[in-house]
């Protein structure tokens, strides 16, 4: 078993406008709720691409999921028993605007939501919202979904409805979750909702209008609702950390820098430094060009844009994984990089994440050099499993201990002066994804992220504890990690 030991980092957080460090867990709304018809609930995108065949492995839908919307009480309980201060979870748009729009409102679906958040409360769990966590109404895509900008009203609409309902109680939002993987992987690539494989322009589009999107919901929320409901919204942006396959090669470093502006700087340089960075303006349009078209694909802003975009945050929501190692590709991706991972890196459930701790470290350090030492409240940092569930889950412990260690030593002032890392983090919060076994996207029930598992085939769902749960409620008890 891993053995805290040998650890004895201790971290008290001065508060800002927060009172004390966040440690919370989070979920969304289709990988958990089930009742995908239930109470006048209408479809997403979500639903359709699950019940498309051999979209998602094994053909598993979130229909039933863990059917969270019936149980709220159970999954309060066992947050109590994780001990976190705070809860992010999804609103399913559909679940309470079955037609997209404002014009006919669920109130039974909207009553959910209620019933979760007082919940929450009455446990003394502060709930984290987030708006946008993939599940578009079906009637919205019908008509172009992201792509047509009239989303970008309507996602205000909706943003409106929630604040004016639920703002009275919750003060912690988050408007839009990884708009990278919305832009590029449901529209390029085309392996998630709404499975769209048109990788040229079309992501660069979708991408431009969920900025916008998410631009006018702060705006509306900081000039209608800030003063009256004294919250704070964000977006949730995601990246790897990126390192050079080969520290001495210029065109290594060259590609792993192009990695981390594509991938985190596409939403956050706008957000935080305004306008799309150089970098990315002039590698599209190069390639633009090269590819015979007459200008670049990615969209501009215009002066004014660029101006109500900038500075549409109050922290930076940042989910985490995993680290890769980066070399020039001519084609291929959108960066023309290339990624591998050391194959000392120990491996989990997903391809795409090896265990690589320390990149956490270096990219929170990174966020604080690019975007002007911004607060961070880290959204979401998980490792899953796959195959037969131990209960006994090592691994995952071993990468939270590992994981959140990189964390605490990032909010410290840096001891080596000589390290190149600057240190002092102005992180604020850590969320643990995933609070239970979900599903996982297209990867179905197959990967397993939870803290607590769901055993899928027992038809009562129930939230057994794994030994990560006695881990991380030891950290959150201790506010670091025990002497
Ligand atoms: C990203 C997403 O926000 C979440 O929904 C997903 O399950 C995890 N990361 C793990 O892939």
């Amino acid at each position: 078993m891993f053995s805290l030991d040998h650890l004895c980092v201790y971290v008290l957080i001065t508060a800002y406008d927060f009172d004390d460090f966040i440690w919370s867990t989070a979920t969304a709304s289709y990988q958990i709720e089930g009742g995908w018809r239930a109470d006048g609930k209408g479809l997403s995108i979500w639903d359709k691409f699950a019940h498309t065949p051999l979209r998602v492995f094994n053909d598993d839908n979130g229909d039933i999921a863990c059917n969270s919307y019936n149980k709220v009480d159970e999954d309060v309980a066992i947050l109590k028993q994780l001990k976190v201060t705070h809860y992010r979870f999804s609103i399913s748009w559909p679940r309470v605007l079955p037609d997209g729009t404002t014009k006919h409102i669920n109130e039974a679906g909207l009553n959910y939501y209620h019933r979760l958040v007082d919940a929450l409360l009455a446990a003394n769990i502060q709930p984290h919202i987030t708006l946008y966590h993939w599940d578009l109404p079906q009637v919205l895509q019908d008509i172009g979904g992201w792509e047509n900008e009239t989303i970008i009203v309507k996602f205000k609409d909706y943003a409106d409805l929630i604040f004016s309902r639920l703002g009275n109680k919750v003060k912690f939002w988050i408007t839009i979750n990884e708009p990278y993987n919305i832009a590029n992987v449901g529209h390029g690539y085309g392996a998630a909702a709404p499975g769209i494989f048109r990788p040229g322009t079309l992501p660069y589009i979708v991408g431009h209008n969920l900025l916008k999107a998410h631009a006018e919901a702060w705006h509306l929320y900081n000039d209608t609702y800030r003063a009256k409901q004294k919250g704070i919204i964000s977006i949730t942006i995601n990246s790897d950390w990126s390192e050079p396959r080969n520290p001495n090669k210029q065109e290594d470093i060259d590609a792993a820098r192009r990695v981390v502006q594509f991938y985190i700087g596409w939403f956050a340089h706008p957000v935080f430094n305004g306008d799309y960075s150089n970098m990315m303006k002039t590698i599209i349009q190069e390639r633009s060009l090269a590819a015979g078209l007459l200008k670049s694909r990615l969209p501009e802003f215009t002066p004014e844009e660029i101006k109500r975009v900038q500075g549409t945050y109050d922290y930076f929501g940042f989910n985490h994984y995993t680290t890769v190692l980066a070399f020039p590709v001519k084609y291929g991706n959108l960066q023309g990089a290339g990624t591998i991972a050391d194959r000392t890196w120990l491996d989990s459930g997903s391809s795409w994440l090896k265990v690589s701790p320390f990149g956490f470290r270096r990219i929170l350090n990174f966020i604080k050099a690019e975007y002007g030492n911004p607060p961070i409240i880290i959204t979401e940092n998980g490792m899953s499993e796959r195959g037969p569930t131990d209960l006994n889950d090592i691994h995952r412990s071993y990468y939270y201990e590992k994981y959140i260690n990189q964390v605490l030593k990032g909010i410290k002032p840096q001891l080596n002066l000589e390290s190149y890392l600057l240190d002092n983090v102005d992180i604020r919060g850590y969320t643990a994804w995933s609070l239970m076994d979900n599903l996982e996207w297209a990867t179905g029930f197959s990967e397993r992220f939870g803290l607590f598992y769901v055993n899928h085939s027992d038809p009562k769902l129930p939230r057994v504890a794994k030994t990560s749960v006695t881990l991380y409620s030891t950290i959150i008890n201790c506010n670091g990690f025990p002497d």
